[in-house]
């Protein structure tokens, strides 16, 4: 049944429906959706976590492939094998020190979940464990969800009740759309993202290493041995990070095996103005010549290759190998709750958080 939502929805069209997608293990049921456009893909988004499980992108030939991790039941969402596979990742995407801050004046402590710091939110009501309400779209630019979810005042140990919406478009132009609104009753951290892992050879592929990579960003945060920023902000020149024109991943990962990060899972500072759609990264897989391109508002992106991927057996029993996928996590800078010098995630009371993140496919 047509549903109107934004007013727009398109005469005849119909928005897409809810499957069942069985329950999770506090016995709340979860639904699948399924958006389609005319350029042949397919992607699915479930309610627990507002959660991309599969999307499914033709390659030059225009052989169809599912080009991100997951898992084929909410039990491997829910299973410690799952890292954050394509999920809404929040109330603070990436990392906390000691899962620390300071909100007017008051000490917030928030579980430590990634000795000794604080990771994507928390342990079981973070973003990506809690089965968000759906309302199915379509308008002129194709079909669509939006998942809304209101973290009650301290959960996970944050303050204020945060009500947020995501909404997941597939274009005709070939984009993954997802726009995130947020507010807040008092004065909150928030630093939202989407944690889809990529491997343009299709998910289970064994390596990312020939992907070629360009990061629109002359800068990064470097940071401690706990992937914590040390606050400073220094160039990519002259390192590995330096992504400016394309490099295969494999080319320097290598100088990165030594570190903490265990290969690329770094910060960079996208060039251009934040809260402005534009163009930060482009992704080409020569063998099959799918290429994706990201845009984003955000003023940062966690670029990630999989290096803490550990041959787990997941969707369609394939293994995800250490370095099999990539994530392009747009967001603001890790830790910016504790540097004042960085682009502020601190929402206050009647103001609006919007982030967009643009996923978009072709081959060549
Ligand atoms: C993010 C982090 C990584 C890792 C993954 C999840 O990308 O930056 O260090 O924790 O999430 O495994």
């Amino acid at each position: 049944m047509a549903m109107s939502v934004l007013g727009a929805t398109m005469a005849g069209a119909e928005p897409p429906k809810g499957e069942p997608f069985g329950k999770t293990s506090r016995g709340e049921p979860v639904e699948l959706y399924t958006l389609k456009n005319k350029g042949g893909l397919t992607a699915k988004i479930m309610t627990r976590g507002a959660t991309l499980t599969e999307l499914n992108v033709p390659d030059k030939n225009g052989d169809v492939a599912d080009v991100v991790l997951g898992w084929d039941d909410v039990a491997g969402y829910e299973s410690a094998d799952n890292q954050y596979f394509g999920c809404t990742t929040g109330r603070v995407a990436n990392r906390i020190a000691k899962g620390k801050f300071t909100v007017l004046n008051k000490e917030y402590q928030v579980p430590v979940n990634n000795a000794p710091n604080a990771l994507h939110g928390g342990v079981e009501r973070s973003l990506d464990k809690v089965v968000w309400k759906a309302e199915p779209f379509e308008t002129h630019r194709g079909q669509g969800v939006k998942f809304t979810y209101t973290s009650p005042d301290g959960e996970e140990g944050y303050p204020g009740k945060l009500t947020m919406e995501v909404s997941y478009q597939l274009t005709g132009d070939n984009e993954l759309r997802i726009e995130y609104i947020a507010t807040s009753d008092r004065p909150t951290p928030v630093n939202l993202t989407n944690h889809s892992y990529f491997n343009l050879q299709g998910a289970g592929s064994p390596t990312v290493l020939d992907h070629e990579v360009t990061i629109h960003a002359d800068k990064y945060t470097p940071t401690d041995d706990t992937l914590i920023p040390t606050g400073k902000i220094d160039p990519v020149e002259g390192t590995p990070l330096d992504f400016r024109s394309a490099h295969k991943i494999g080319e320097r990962i290598e100088q990165l095996d030594k570190t903490a990060a265990i290969g690329y899972d770094h910060n960079f500072v996208l060039n251009g103005a934040s809260g402005t759609l534009r163009k930060i990264a482009r992704v080409k897989d020569p063998k099959s010549g799918r290429v994706l391109t990201v845009q984003t508002t955000e003023p940062g992106v966690q670029f990630y290759t999989g290096n803490f991927l550990k041959g787990q057996k997941a969707k369609g029993s394939k293994t995800y190998a250490h370095r099999s996928a990539l994530c392009l996590e747009t967001q603001h800078f890790p830790d910016s709750v504790n540097h004042p010098e960085f682009p502020t995630t601190i929402l206050k009371a009647g103001d609006k958080y919007t982030h967009i993140c643009v996923y978009g496919f072709s081959a060549e």
